[in-house]
C-alpha cells in the first residue's frame, strides 16, 4: 500500500460510499474513465479486487470493505488537521457532512446561511432524507452530525434537544371544522387522513399520539413528503398531521390551515445526534456551538406566524415515549 496515493484513496472512499462510479465522479467533479483508472490501480496495489458488480449493483470485497473503514480513519484525521491548522491561523475551514430528516429541511439550511456568512471557509455536504434512513447513515457513520425529531431507543448515541418541534393538525381552509375552537379527538376519527411514508418520524410521532389516544385514523393516502401532504390537503383529499416548521414557507397559507384540535399541537423537540464515541471534527463542534445558540433565535424570525406556533403544557410530551 505504499505507493497508494490519497487521490487514489478519496476515489475508492466515495466509490465505496456512494456504490456507484457514476455518483463518485460527480460528486468529486471527475469523468468517469479517470475515477475507473484511479479505481483500478489501487486495486492492483493492494493485489485484490475491492468492488465486486454483481447484476447492476456494486458491493465491496472483504478487502473493499476494510479499505473503506481504514479511509474513514485517515479522512477523518486529516479533517482534523486541516481544522486545526486553519485554526491556528485564526480562520475555519473545511467540510461539515450533516444528515437530516426532511422535515428539518424548512430551517437547517436557513441556519446554513447565517453560519456561512459567520465561517465562509467551512463547506457542507448536506443528506436530506426520512428518520429511517438517516439513521441508517448514523449506523454506517457517514456523517458528523444528525438531526431528527426523536433519539432511537437501541443505538448508544449523544443527543441533545435544541428547538421545539410542534406537530400541527392540518386541513383546507374551507373545511367545515376550521375555524372551531377546540375540536374534540374522536371527531377527527370521521375524516380521512393523509399520511407520510413509513419510516418518517412524523408519521411515528402522530401514530403512536393517535394510538394512545385510543383513536382510529382513516388513512386514504400516503405520500413521500410534506410537500406532497399540503398540496394534497389543499386540493382536499384529507387532513393530516405535520411538523409546524413545514408552514414556514407557506405560499398557500390561504390554502390550508391549521386546527386547534384537544391535546395538540404534540410537542416534539429536534434533536441533533452523533454516536457516543465519535470525537467530533473542530468543524462539526463549531457547527454544533451554533446550533445551539442561534437555532431559537432563527426560529424565531419565522414560526410566530404560524397560529398553532403556542406552548402547549397541558398535553404530554411526546418525546417522553421512544421509538425504535
Ligand atoms: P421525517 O422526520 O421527515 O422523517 O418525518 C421528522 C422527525 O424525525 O420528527
Amino acid at each position: 500500500m505504499r505507493h497508494a496515493t490519497l487521490r487514489q484513496l478519496k476515489v475508492f472512499e466515495a466509490i465505496g460510499r456512494l456504490r456507484s462510479v457514476t455518483r463518485a465522479a460527480g460528486e468529486l467533479h471527475l469523468t468517469q474513465p479517470t475515477v475507473s483508472i484511479q479505481l483500478k490501480q489501487l486495486s492492483d496495489i493492494v493485489g485484490l479486487p475491492l468492488l465486486e458488480q454483481i447484476g447492476k449493483k456494486l458491493y465491496l470485497t472483504q478487502a473493499g470493505q476494510e479499505l473503506l473503514n481504514t479511509c474513514g480513519v485517515i479522512f477523518e484525521q486529516l479533517a482534523r488537521f486541516e481544522m486545526l491548522v486553519s485554526d491556528l491561523k485564526g480562520t475555519k475551514a473545511g467540510r461539515l457532512r450533516l444528515s437530516v430528516v426532511t422535515t428539518a429541511q424548512y430551517f437547517i439550511p436557513r441556519l446554513l446561511g447565517r453560519f456561512f456568512e459567520r465561517y465562509p471557509g467551512i463547506e457542507v455536504a448536506l443528506e436530506v432524507t426520512n428518520r429511517g434512513k438517516v439513521l441508517q447513515r448514523l449506523a454506517d457513520n457517514a456523517d458528523d452530525l444528525y438531526v431528527l425529531g426523536q433519539p432511537p431507543e437501541h443505538m448508544n448515541v449523544q443527543a441533545e434537544s435544541f428547538l421545539d418541534n410542534p406537530l400541527v393538525v392540518v386541513a383546507p381552509h374551507d373545511h367545515p371544522l376550521a375555524g372551531q375552537r377546540q375540536i374534540a379527538l374522536p371527531r377527527l376519527a370521521e375524516e380521512y387522513f393523509l399520511t407520510r411514508e413509513p419510516g418518517s418520524g412524523t408519521r411515528l410521532a402522530a401514530e403512536n399520539h393517535f394510538k394512545d389516544m385510543g383513536i382510529d385514523l382513516k388513512v386514504r393516502m400516503e405520500l413521500g413528503s410534506n410537500e406532497a401532504i399540503k398540496l394534497a390537503v389543499a386540493g382536499g383529499l384529507g387532513l393530516a398531521v405535520l411538523s409546524a416548521h413545514t408552514l414556514a414557507l407557506e405560499k398557500n397559507s390561504d390554502e390550508i390551515t391549521v386546527l386547534d384540535v384537544q391535546g395538540f399541537p404534540i410537542r416534539r423537540q429536534w434533536y441533533v445526534l452523533r454516536p457516543a464515541d465519535k470525537q467530533l471534527s473542530i468543524v462539526a463542534q463549531t457547527f454544533l456551538d451554533f446550533l445551539r445558540t442561534e437555532s431559537q433565535a432563527m426560529a424565531r424570525s419565522y414560526l410566530p406566524q404560524i397560529p398553532a406556533f403556542m406552548p402547549a403544557d397541558d398535553v404530554p410530551d411526546a418525546n417522553e415515549r421512544a421509538m425504535p
